[in-house]
């Protein structure tokens, strides 16, 4: 088991601010941070898998100790894969305790050695999600302020794109 490595997991639909934020703290904290974009059969999506991980794997492009990865099934098979027992997720609020703590019970309840930490969003993040994200792009309002340059670009071509076939 790798100790000093931590699963950053999640769907990234996009990739925001919010997890730029709990990337870049938690890579002081762990000598190798792994995000890992889930494949989630029952959330519609505006990026694929892979469109996710190309994105995000450009974001830290030169940051060595930031891997980018995708996973399929249990998490916490995915984390015995990669031999690490530590799953970091963002809290943002109140309201993302309850989801969360059925989360990190749930993966516990199939695998006891696996342990979920969480890191509190910083203040100026806390009200970011990737939905609402995608409901100002789709309304025309710009995301700029809320996700990487990256982001913003592939998020305008795909939901333009999109309301041209519509
Ligand atoms: O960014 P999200 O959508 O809140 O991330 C949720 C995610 C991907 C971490 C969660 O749905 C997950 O771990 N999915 C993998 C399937 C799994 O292990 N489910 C059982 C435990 S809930």
């Amino acid at each position: 088991m790798n100790k000093n490595t931590v699963i950053y997991p999640g769907s990234f639909d996009p990739f925001t601010n919010g997890h730029l934020n709990i990337i870049n703290r938690s890579s002081k904290v762990f000598e190798k941070v792994i995000v890992s974009v889930a494949h989630n059969v029952s959330k519609k999506t505006v990026f694929t898998i892979d469109e996710r991980v190309e994105i995000i794997k450009e974001i830290f492009k030169d940051r060595p100790n930031i891997e980018v990865d995708s996973f399929q099934g249990l998490l916490v098979e995915y984390a015995k894969k990669v031999k690490t027992n530590t799953i970091l997720r963002g809290m943002r609020s109140v309201s993302d305790f309850e989801y969360e703590f059925q989360m990190a019970l749930a993966n516990k309840s199939i695998d006891d050695s696996v342990e979920t930490i969480f890191m509190v969003t910083d203040s100026e993040f806390t009200y970011i999600s990737s939905s609402l994200i995608k409901e100002i792009v789709t309304l025309g309002g710009s995301p700029k302020h809320l996700v990487p340059d990256i982001v913003e670009k592939k998020l305008i071509e795909k939901l333009q794109r999109k309301q041209e076939e519509n």
